[in-house]
């Protein structure tokens, strides 16, 4: 059986890299794809070095635009694998540009589609994501869940329930594969001379926090807020550095500014800090699988089982919350939260025996 894995950004390197080893010890071809959708060194190239991840056979360079010539780009270059590799699955991770694309490449080509990390629904349709998502899953034939809540939504949206498996977060399994090399590293000392535990962490790249720059000043000026009580570090996506050179903002910044950081070090800085604030997704499960208090700058997360088990809290940009909620986490009067069920390091593994299961029984036969 050949399963064609594909990836495109940033977080679905680590969604990607553990289900490919583990469908390869099973014995199941599984060549990668990489639509280029994220190009730099920092973004990507690095995490093919630090992950251990196969080389792709495939880059299709089709970089950055508008939503339309991204996926438009996908589109037309993947048909053209696709059609030449004849894979029996092709397989995507997440929920951005380059998984519905793909998805849709294969769907239109009768070639069944795995979704790792589907069923997730923030109930926001003006995110991308949240499009990418619904789209992805009424695609696929095979999705892969990592919370309950994700069994419950593709229920309702009348999926039949022989497709959708609850496997865990294969995110999670290179969270636990890596997190003591990444810890050992001690970035927060090499990178910014800070102590463990006493330094805040920001993450923020979505298009409502960055693109406008009064959202921007005001995420910035809440930041400067933290940091009157505790350094923050800031590794700013390059979509945010670029905002925050466009709009004029680098001098009113107290924050330590760095350049997007390689897996591990992201990994050792979340797993040492204080706090962390953020605006992506992948951060909210990661803190949660740590143990470490997470505020996230949204008004909805796709993602509840961390705010009904872990260590987040919805916050949105409302400045009291968060500079309570930092004096909370300091007070230590922050729920310790529990990992959530199957975020144990074996979900490729169960994903893979699905797979097994499936191919064995002539599903790919199509
Ligand atoms: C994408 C995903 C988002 C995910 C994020 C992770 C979609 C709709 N969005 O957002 O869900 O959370 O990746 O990082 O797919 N850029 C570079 N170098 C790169 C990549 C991007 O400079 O390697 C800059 C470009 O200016 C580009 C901008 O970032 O225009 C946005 O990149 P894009 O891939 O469109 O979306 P992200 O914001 O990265």
């Amino acid at each position: 059986m050949r399963v064609l894995c594909t990836v495109g950004t940033r977080p679905n390197f680590m969604k990607m890299a553990p289900v490919v080893r583990s469908l390869e010890s099973c014995g199941i071809e599984a060549p990668l794809v990489h639509t280029g959708q994220h190009y730099d060194h920092a973004m990507s190239e690095v995490f093919f070095e630090e992950l251990g991840m196969p080389r792709p056979v495939q880059n299709l360079g089709v970089g950055s635009g508008t939503h339309a010539q991204q996926t438009a780009r996908v589109l037309v270059a993947f048909e053209q694998v696709c059609i030449e590799m004849e894979p029996d699955l092709v397989l995507v991770a997440g929920d951005v540009n380059s998984t519905v694309a793909c998805a849709l490449v294969a769907a239109k080509l009768h070639c069944p589609v795995g979704h790792v990390e589907s069923g997730l629904r923030s109930f926001d349709r003006s995110m991308p994501e949240e499009v990418n998502r619904i789209v992805t899953d009424h695609l696929s034939s095979l999705l892969f869940v990592t919370e309950e809540s994700g069994l419950r939504n593709l229920e309702s949206e009348g999926i039949p329930s022989d497709r959708i498996h609850l496997v865990g977060n294969t995110m999670i399994d290179t969270l636990r594969e890596n997190i003591e090399s990444a810890v050992a590293r001690r970035s927060w000392e090499a990178l910014v001379g800070l102590q463990p535990k006493k330094y805040a962490l920001a993450t923020v790249h979505r298009p409502e926090n960055v693109d406008d720059p009064q959202s921007l000043e005001h995420v910035i000026k809440i930041l400067g807020e933290v940091a009157r009580s505790v350094p923050v570090v800031f590794p700013a996506h390059p979509r945010t550095r670029d905002r925050i050179i466009d709009f004029g903002f680098e001098q009113k910044l107290p924050l330590h500014l760095i350049d997007p950081l390689p897996y591990l070090d992201f990994l050792g800085l979340m797993a040492e800090a204080a706090v962390v604030l953020t605006d992506s997704g992948g951060v909210q499960e990661e803190t949660t699988a740590l143990g470490v208090p997470c505020l996230t700058l949204r008004e909805n997360t796709e993602r509840p089982v961390t705010i009904e088990q872990g260590t987040n809290r919805l916050v949105g940009l409302n400045q009291d919350a968060i500079l309570q909620s930092v004096s909370q986490v300091f007070a230590g009067d922050w729920p310790k939260g529990q990992v959530p069920d199957l975020w144990d390091g074996k979900a490729s593994f169960r994903l893979s025996e699905v797979l097994k299961k499936w191919g064995g029984s002539g599903n790919h036969e199509h």
